[in-house]
Parts: C-alpha cells; sequence; structure tokens
C-alpha cells in the first residue's frame, strides 16, 4: 500500500485527473501496513486524499467496488491509462481470466479490450506456476506487469525514496516526466562502495 499512495501522491501533484478504484480489500491492507484508517465510502476516501495530497477541487474521484456507473466501467469511456497498484495475485487473476465481478476487474478488461495502457504492480513472492502464467496471460493480452521490487544502485537512504524507484518507473511507462528517483549514469553509482 505505501506503493499505491506514494503514487496516487505523485498523479496528484502531476495535475493528472485521478478516478481511484477503492476496494475494501485496500482499507484493511492499509491499515496494517501504514496503520491508516480509512472511510469506508468512495466519495469520502476522495475527500480524505484530496486533502492529505493537496488535489484540486474535482482532480481526485474515487469509484466503490460496484459502482457500475463509472466512466471508467465502459469502452465508452476508458481512461488514458490504468495502473493496479498493489495488485494482488486474485487481482492478477482476474484480469487475467477477463473476470468483471469488481470495477476494478472490469475497467482492467475495459483497458485491455481498447488497446490502452493498463500496469500491474505485483508484490507477491515466490510466485507459483499459476501467477507466472497468469502474468504471461496479461502481458500478452497487452497489460505490463511492473513488479514492486525497488532497485539499490541509488543508495535510498529513506523509506519514501524506496518507493520511489518503483514509483518513478510506473510514471515512466505512463510517459510523465518525473524526478522521483536518480537516473543510471546520472548519479553516485559507479563510484565503488565507499561513494
Ligand atoms: C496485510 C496484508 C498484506 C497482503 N499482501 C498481499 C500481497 O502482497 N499479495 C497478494 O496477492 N495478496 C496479499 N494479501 C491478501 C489480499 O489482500 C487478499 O487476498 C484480498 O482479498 C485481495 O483482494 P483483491 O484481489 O481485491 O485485491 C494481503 C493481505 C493482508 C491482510
Amino acid at each position: 500500500m505505501p506503493y499505491g499512495l506514494r503514487l496516487l501522491e505523485s498523479l496528484l501533484n502531476a495535475g493528472t485527473q485521478v478516478f481511484l478504484l477503492y476496494s475494501q480489500a485496500a482499507q484493511i491492507v492499509v491499515h496494517q501496513e501504514l496503520g491508516l484508517t480509512l472511510p469506508t465510502r468512495a466519495r469520502e476516501a476522495a475527500d480524505f486524499f484530496s486533502a492529505r495530497f493537496g488535489a484540486a477541487a474535482g482532480q481526485l474521484r474515487a469509484f466503490g467496488r460496484e459502482d457500475w456507473f463509472a466512466p471508467v466501467a465502459s469502452g465508452s469511456n476508458p481512461a488514458d491509462a490504468m495502473v493496479i497498484c498493489p495488485c494482488t495475485m486474485g487481482t492478477l487473476a482476474a484480469v487475467a481470466c477477463g473476470l468483471a465481478d469488481s470495477l476494478i476487474e472490469r475497467a482492467a478488461d475495459v483497458m485491455l479490450k481498447e488497446r490502452r495502457p493498463l500496469i500491474l504492480v505485483p508484490r507477491e513472492t515466490p510466485l507459483s506456476a499459476i501467477h507466472l502464467e497468469n502474468m504471461l496471460a496479461v502481458t500478452r493480452a497487452g497489460a505490463d506487469v511492473l513488479p514492486a521490487s525497488p532497485s539499490f544502485y541509488s543508495k535510498p537512504a529513506t523509506l519514501d525514496s524506496l518507493l520511489d524507484t518503483v514509483v518513478g518507473r510506473v510514471l515512466d511507462q505512463l510517459g510523465l516526466q518525473n524526478k522521483l528517483m536518480p537516473r543510471w549514469g546520472e548519479g553516485p553509482e559507479g563510484k565503488g562502495e565507499d561513494s
């Protein structure tokens, strides 16, 4: 969840319009991992995150699990791109099978059928043959699997800078310029262990 919240903050800071697809699982995991108690209603979650990250009025909208009136539920109104961050193995499997049991699954299915960018950010480890086959299936269908594998060449000194080594790569895939992480060849890497 820290990756997901940092991504949300970065997208809002970049001035993009964000539709947050708000699951109950996210509320449980964010409480476990960050000690944050989030509102149960999607609309209140939008208010909560807008205030927390300083979003402009209307910049962030949130939709619940079965909010089928959300624009992204239809191929007639798909988003420019979609990121599932973090992506559980359950959600990965649902996307790989083309299920539409929740708004997240339906919106992902819409992105694939409309040939729009869909990025899945799993953090599971280790991976079973089922997980790997599902990753191959979604990749073949046009999605990008971008595992939450932080990098260390920039010697991140804080948890936030470690998160940014993953979130920066997500923004790169979305075509959003960012300076969240030092670029290879432009930082202290290669100077050896004394640097
Ligand atoms: C603290 C916590 C961490 C979890 N981490 C993962 C994880 O990294 N990967 C995963 O596939 N499931 C993980 N789970 C299990 C999922 O949250 C659970 O299967 C959930 O129902 C998935 O819902 P979703 O498929 O709608 O995302 C975690 C659960 C908890 C409580």
